[in-house]
């Protein structure tokens, strides 16, 4: 086949990941080929990127080896149905459609297609990304290797037990949507102290950052590193006695308990 990725559906996260293994080296942008619904995104596309792109889903799905389907949920029945013919045990496709279970896609092509169920977050589009993946029974180990090579071109990825999956949609996927409001909250701190917001902003995405660096770099608890940095009778135990007269905690745990109900109801009606 002339082709070793194609994606359908090269929104935001389908060009993100193609971005991705292009800068890394892992694909060449010739072995690619992109679709998208309308013509001039599809221009647009090819423009930006300098790769293939085309409007026919039918012609990605028989030149490429590999799928990945970056559909919206709503979209994935009608992009499913324009495939299927091309699917089998020979060809790889990996969704990105939150809500649409390994069950919705197994149904919807030929018996033995290997499929993985994924769920990234927005940060794909600057390589720092968050990916969980979900193989279903004909997935060998090589192919959830090359898939999950393909996330790890554009940050993290790990692989998981589909009946985590409205978990991760929680946490890892509405996540970023709560850190900016941690972020944007510790910098109106710093305003309301009389810095600009420019500043403030700065200090606070920073700090962020760099306190989840240290967490994946050392492996350490979280609160390990938390009482390093918590000096006894210093400044931070005070700010920490507000974090938690405030129900941080238990906030932040209900929101991701919360989105990851609201993701298994979708489950049931994907939109
Ligand atoms: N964005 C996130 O944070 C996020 C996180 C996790 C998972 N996801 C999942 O990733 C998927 C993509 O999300 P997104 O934010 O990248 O969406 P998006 O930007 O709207 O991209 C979807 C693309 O699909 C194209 N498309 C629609 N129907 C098609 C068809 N039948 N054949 C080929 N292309 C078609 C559209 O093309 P046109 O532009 O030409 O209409 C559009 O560019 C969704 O299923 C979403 O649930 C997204």
């Amino acid at each position: 086949m002339a082709y070793e990725l194609g994606i359908i559906g090269a929104g935001k996260i389908g060009e993100a990941l193609a971005a991705g293994v292009v800068s890394r080296g892992l694909i060449p942008k010739d072995r690619i080929l992109l679709s998208v619904r309308s013509e001039r995104h599809r221009a647009e596309l090819e423009a930006r990127l300098g790769i293939r792109a085309v409007t026919e889903d039918g012609l990605v799905a028989r030149e490429c080896d590999n799928l990945i389907l970056a559909v919206k949920p709503k979209d994935v029945a009608e992009a499913m149905a324009g495939i299927s013919g091309s699917l089998g045990p020979a060809k790889l496709l990996v969704s990105t459609a939150a809500g649409v279970s390994l069950g919705m896609l197994e149904a919807a092509a030929p018996a033995g297609t290997p499929i993985i169920r994924t769920m990234p977050n927005m940060a794909v589009a600057i390589g720092q990304g968050m990916t969980a993946l979900s193989p279903g029974r004909a997935v060998t180990s090589s192919r959830l290797e090359w898939a999950t090579s393909v996330f790890r071109a554009c940050g993290r990825a790990l692989v998981v037990g589909e009946e985590d999956m409205d978990a991760v949609t929680g946490l890892s996927g509405s996540g970023p949507a709560y850190i900016y409001i941690v972020i944007e909250s510790l910098a109106d701190g710093g305003v309301k102290l009389g810095l600009s917001r420019d500043v403030a902003t700065e200090l606070a995405a920073q700090t962020v950052l760099g306190a989840a660096a240290n967490v994946l770099l050392t492996g350490e608890h979280p609160a390990k590193l938390k009482d390093q940095v918590t000096t006894p009778a210093g400044v931070t135990i005070d700010g920490i006695l507000e974090l938690e007269e405030g129900r941080l905690r238990v906030t932040l745990i209900k929101a991701v308990v919360k989105a990851a109900e609201r993701a298994r109801q979708l489950m049931h009606r994907p939109r």
